[in-house]
């Protein structure tokens, strides 16, 4: 096996923040091939992000774990909440946090997508070919509606109770771009339009911010509708449900400059720090998953050798 780079206990600084601020979190970090630096916290998003100082980060690039769509089998994991409040309310605290880390002038792009109510009953589709199969959960709550009064097979309309909440909060909302995903999830439904899109919002700190808004006119023909194959989900053996390369492109093109600084707290299996790495900017995530985030490590590591 692999032996990971640089895991550090006892953390030293480097060229984004002086790490010494965040004694308490396992890490690994090193440098592309380019010198970009990279970093990969293991811990929970919210109490690694209250230890970063204000204002370092040029932009933001994410996707949370979406409301009952995966058990990552990990305390303190975010997403199979019994209320829809309670969910909006932890990933809104987060980016309260990420509002704070941003400098000024940055904008974070946040990706997310729906979940049905299926009402009462088990929150585990049966599977009969995998107990581990994280795919056949459904958003369920014994008091029944979510806490907001649903009819079962609703959709919730997570992305814009977030949206709302984040606006509240103080982040202006610049776009909802579509993220019009060509190789869909497979749905067998026959009642409703089988759903091939999610959301990536734009969202700034303040009025004036880095957008580089002639990377959209090169790449794209409906700037606000992005037609990207999402990615295969499992990756390295891991079911991380990654977000593909050519979405975080286009999010860095357009709201991170060159040598600029990028954070992901729902970091996975490293997409985003790793497609920052290769666009030459440097690259945080924070990942709660130890195993993810030993993937990430490592595959930042491999990369090291190719950027
Ligand atoms: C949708 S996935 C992110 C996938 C990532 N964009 C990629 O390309 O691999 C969400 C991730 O958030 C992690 N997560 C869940 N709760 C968390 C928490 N409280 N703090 C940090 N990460 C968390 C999950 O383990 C999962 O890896």
């Amino acid at each position: 096996m692999q032996t990971l780079p640089n895991r550090l206990e006892t953390p030293e600084s480097d060229d984004v923040f002086d790490l010494r601020d965040i004694p308490a979190h396992d890490k690994w970090t090193g440098q592309s091939g380019r010198g970009q630096s990279w970093t990969v916290y293991c811990g929970s998003s919210l109490s690694v992000l209250q230890k970063m100082p204000d204002t370092r980060i040029h932009c933001v690039v994410t996707s949370p774990p979406y409301f009952w769509l995966r058990d990552y089998g990990v305390e303190g994991q975010i997403g199979l909440e019994e209320r829809v409040d309670e969910y909006i309310d932890a990933i809104t605290d987060i980016m309260n946090e990420v509002r704070r880390v941003l400098r000024s002038d940055g904008v974070a792009f946040f990706n997310v997508g729906d979940t049905f109510y299926s009402g009462k009953g088990q929150s585990q589709g049966k599977d009969g070919k995998s107990k581990k199969r994280r795919f056949g959960l459904r958003a369920v709550d014994k008091s029944g509606g979510l806490g907001i009064g649903l009819q079962r097979k609703s959709l919730i309309g997570i992305p814009w109770r977030l949206a709302t909440r984040f606006v509240e909060a103080g982040w202006a909302l610049r776009s909802a771009i579509i993220w019009h995903r060509v190789n869909r999830l497979p749905e067998h439904v026959r009642d409703r339009p089988i759903r091939s899109y999610e959301f990536v919002f734009l969202l700034a700190k303040a009025r004036k911010y880095y957008f580089n808004k002639q990377s959209l006119l090169d790449k794209t023909i409906e700037e606000d509708m992005w037609t990207i194959p999402a990615q295969p989900r499992k990756v390295g053996g891991l079911d991380t449900a990654p977000f593909p390369d050519e979405l975080v492109k286009r999010c860095l093109d357009a709201g991170c400059p060159k040598n600029g600084s990028v954070l992901d707290p729902f970091v996975g299996s490293g997409t985003t720090v790793r497609v920052a790495n290769a666009m030459d900017r440097s690259g945080i995530g924070i990942g709660l998953n130890r195993e993810f985030c030993e993937h990430a490590a490592k595959s930042l590591q491999a990369n090291a050798k190719c950027f």
